[in-house]
């Protein structure tokens, strides 16, 4: 498997996530390159033959993707007819092709049960959803990995702060979360390790309402949140089995599953030094 493995990978839609996943996957590939619509801009952390200039909606820049390489997907597949005709046009199905989408997929019925039954990658998903028919398009017509992810925190991204500004409030609602370390990891283990066509879910693996991570938060850092109105409280508990399944084949696992320990480690870091700005 390994030798069946380009060395070079190419970073479609450089934002958060390929920031932190960047100098990870340098470990593994000889070259490894980044893309942005605005890269001078954007990405002007990196050397210039290490960023690629590439809009999916401008066929123009299709041509700057190497001919060779792994390609790791991190924004939303649309809309699907240019997500077909870019994966024609850069031979996607020939490659190894790791594309990052997320949990909203999976369907939640109009009155689930509470607590809301388990998710795993059989559960069915919501096929009415752009981002979803292209991420499909992508999986089963050119064998891309589908990584559907639960919410990406880390530094920059901190939970304690949506607390702070009300972006998200006590309520029964579930979440699901992951660390963009372990985000990172995942993804290196997908694109050496994930079968062709084939879905993961990635999470930490303990799905929290949100009363239970404002309480803490109160308890640990004297930060005071608001109460959710929400009559139905809802969310997703995500099973993380298949993930592990595909660590370990890579002899790695998650390092973040203890949210407040992350998020401890994530204050402490802001104290020191400067969040990445993107
Ligand atoms: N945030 C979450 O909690 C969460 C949860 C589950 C799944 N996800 C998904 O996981 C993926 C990675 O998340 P992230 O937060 O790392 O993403 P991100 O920071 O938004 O980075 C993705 C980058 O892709 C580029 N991009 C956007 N549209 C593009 C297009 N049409 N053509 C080419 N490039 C385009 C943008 O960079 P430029 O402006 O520089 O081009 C954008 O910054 C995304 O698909 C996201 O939807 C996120």
């Amino acid at each position: 498997m390994e030798n069946a493995l380009h060395q070079s990978l190419t970073i479609l839609g450089a934002g958060y996530t390929a920031k932190i996943l960047h100098p990870l996957a340098e470990r593994r590939y000889t070259h490894v390159c980044a893309s942005s619509r605005d890269p001078e801009q954007h990405l002007s952390h990196l050397s210039p033959d290490h960023r690629i200039a590439f809009d999916l909606a401008r066929p123009d820049t299709w041509v700057s993707i190497p001919t060779a390489t792994d390609v790791l997907w991190c924004f939303p597949a649309v809309p699907i007819e240019l997500v077909r005709q870019f994966a024609d046009h850069a031979l996607l199905g020939a490659r190894r092709v790791v594309i990052l989408g997320s949990t909203s997929a999976y369907r939640e019925g109009a009155t689930p049960p509470y607590p809301p039954p388990w998710v795993d990658e059989s559960t069915p998903i919501d096929l009415t959803i752009p981002r979803v028919q292209g991420e499909e398009l992508l999986r089963t017509a050119y064998g891309a990995i589908v990584l559907r992810v639960s919410g990406i925190y880390g530094p920059g991204r901190n939970p304690i702060d949506w607390i702070k500004t009300g972006r998200v409030n006590r309520s029964r609602k579930y979440v699901n979360l992951i660390h963009v370390e372990d985000l990172s990891a995942v993804c290196l283990a997908a694109l050496r390790h994930g079968q062709s066509g084939e879905v993961y879910n990635v999470s930490d693996g303990t799905p929290r309402t949100w009363h239970e991570i404002c309480e803490e938060v109160e308890r640990r850092w004297h930060i005071g949140s608001s109460v959710s109105g929400e009559q139905k409280p809802g969310g997703k508990r995500l099973s993380n089995h298949k993930l592990f399944e595909l660590l370990e084949l890579d002899r790695t696992g998650l390092r973040h599953t203890d949210v407040f320990e992350a998020l401890a480690s994530i204050q402490k870091q802001s104290l020191t030094q400067v969040e990445p700005s993107r």
